[in-house]
């Protein structure tokens, strides 16, 4: 470790570490555009500018993501010389941008629009009319860039060449004429981390097709969450409308719907990124969903057919229950405390890989497409799901059951949360609450525990899971 100086406050950092890095380390401000903590360093954008006073009198300046940090150096990050050629850069990379704030997916998050209002805020001084560039360009299917919007921080390129190593991006032409482009095989549209380079672009020039025109950021709030597409666990934002922004005309359906998906960072999961899959989340959670209980396929309230579970539990000789794979630690432990004396239990794999899906890669995605095998099968082992000839009841709780499977004549009790036409043929069928309903943790394949909070409420026809492990085992004591 060694000691600097920045603005006269000591600070201390690493010898490998650059001035930008141990002023971020130290809650120190100083603008960037082109750098991330997880990219190469291409020094391109000039805005991180600072100056070092020199002994002799002989001050100079340079970019502070690519200055190392030396023993006793001495920076300035808000000297006349800092500030002067911060506007001075900001006069530059606004040139030829154009004044999109009002209809721009980014603006709320835009690092352009932030720095421009804390260092410069002046209008521009060129009288050339500003270079015209694509609009709308399609980048891949999923997401749109708009050029003139692009300050050519290269994050986007430099993602695709360093971290999902699709080198799906690059630079074409030079100066004002410069595009970023895709390779023209198709391979940005088969990245399956593509849409990271939304949330690295400092500006709105990369958009996402689904959040497209959809909300503005300041009408939302996020949620952590877990992303339940594979046994990483990636942690989430689920972002989704305020309360005191909510819709009571145009479609109420937006208050409880999913706007979009971001990474929550994560250094011991996920870092900085997630999969397309997990800004997808959507079309997993926004499923048609099963709200009504049935005894046999008749609708019956929730109660009746709480009631009716009891009794088969109570009745049955040989029961086997099949747990969910997609169960929050919560729930898998009240299912053990309360049901697990009664049932033979072995854990389901609820969801296996969709057709065409990346199975596994170096970088994040692991081949079981459930949350919480580990935590479950923590609990109730890893045998895999077994019927004797007199299994007489089974209990499926989750997706993913083939229901040719079961033994001739077991009754059966299953709680899902979607709908499938399998759940008429149950004896019993309990609704029971998804991710976005309820706080939980789940554990990841390698033993890290995540938490998720819920995002919307639960409807009162749907049962939450912990507590009917709880009520069916009202059933268990009565036979004790
Ligand atoms: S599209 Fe965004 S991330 Fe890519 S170079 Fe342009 S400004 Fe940077
Ligand atoms: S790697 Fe797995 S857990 Fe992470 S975002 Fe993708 S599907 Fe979700
Ligand atoms: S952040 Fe240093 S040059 Fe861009």
């Amino acid at each position: 470790m060694l000691e600097l100086f920045i603005d006269g406050k000591p600070v201390r950092a690493e010898k490998n570490e650059t001035v930008l890095q141990a002023a971020v380390a130290n809650g120190i401000s100083i603008p960037y555009f082109c750098w991330h903590p997880r990219l190469s360093v291409p020094g391109n954008c000039r805005i991180c500018l600072v100056e070092v006073e020199d002994e002799k009198g002989g001050n100079w300046t340079d970019i502070a993501c690519n200055m190392p940090v030396a023993e006793g150096m001495r920076v300035l990050t808000d000297s006349d010389a800092v500030r002067a050629h911060r506007k001075a850069m900001l006069q530059l990379i606004l040139l030829n941008h154009p004044v999109d704030c009002g209809i721009c997916d980014k603006a709320g998050e835009c690092a352009l629009q932030d720095y421009h209002y804390e260092y410069s805020g002046l209008r521009s001084v060129s009288r050339d009319a500003k270079v015209r560039a694509t609009k709308f360009h399609p980048l891949s299917e999923r997401i749109v860039l708009d050029n003139e919007r692009c300050i050519l921080c290269s994050r986007c390129v430099r993602f695709t060449h360093e971290i999902s190593k699709s080198h799906a991006l690059g630079i074409q032409e030079r100066g004002d004429h410069s595009l970023v482009r895709a390779v023209e095989d198709g391979r940005f549209d088969a990245d399956p981390y593509s849409d990271n380079v939304i949330d690295l672009c400092p500006v709105g020039a990369l958009l996402s097709r689904s959040f497209l025109y959809k909300a503005r950021v300041w009408y939302l709030q996020a949620t952590p969450s877990v992303c339940p597409g594979c046994e990483r666990g990636c942690t989430v934002q689920i972002w989704h409308r305020k309360p005191e922004w909510h819709l009571s005309a145009l479609d109420p359906r937006q208050n409880t719907a999913i706007a979009r998906v971001t990474p929550l960072e994560n250094p011991n999961v996920n870092g900085p990124w997630i999969c397309n899959k997990g800004r997808d989340l959507a079309r997993i959670f926004e499923r048609p969903r099963a709200e009504q209980a049935m005894l046999t396929g008749v609708p019956t309230e929730l109660s009746a057919a709480t009631a009716a579970a009891r009794r088969l539990v109570a009745a049955a000789k040989r029961p086997v229950a099949l747990v969910s794979s997609w169960g929050s630690n919560e729930e898998l432990a009240a299912f053990k405390a309360h049901l697990g004396g009664r049932f033979a239990s072995f854990v389901k794999q609820d969801c296996r890989p969709a057709p065409g899906e990346p199975l596994e890669d170096d970088l994040l995605i692991r081949p079981d497409k459930n949350p919480n095998t580990a935590g479950a099968r923590k609990l109730f082992g890893d045998a895999a799901p077994a019927f004797r000839n007199d299994t007489d009841l089974v209990l499926v709780w989750g997706e993913g059951f083939d229901f040719a499977r079961l033994p001739r004549g077991a009754k059966t009790i299953v709680l899902d949360a979607y709908a499938h036409p399998d759940n008429a043929r149950a004896d019993v069928f309990l609704p029971v609450s998804i991710q976005t309903e309820r706080q939980g943790h789940y554990t990841n394949f390698a033993g890290v525990v995540s938490a998720f909070e819920p995002c919307f409420p639960k409807r009162a026809s749907v049962a939450d899971a912990e507590r009917l492990f709880v009520s069916l085992a009202a059933a268990v004591e009565a036979l004790a």
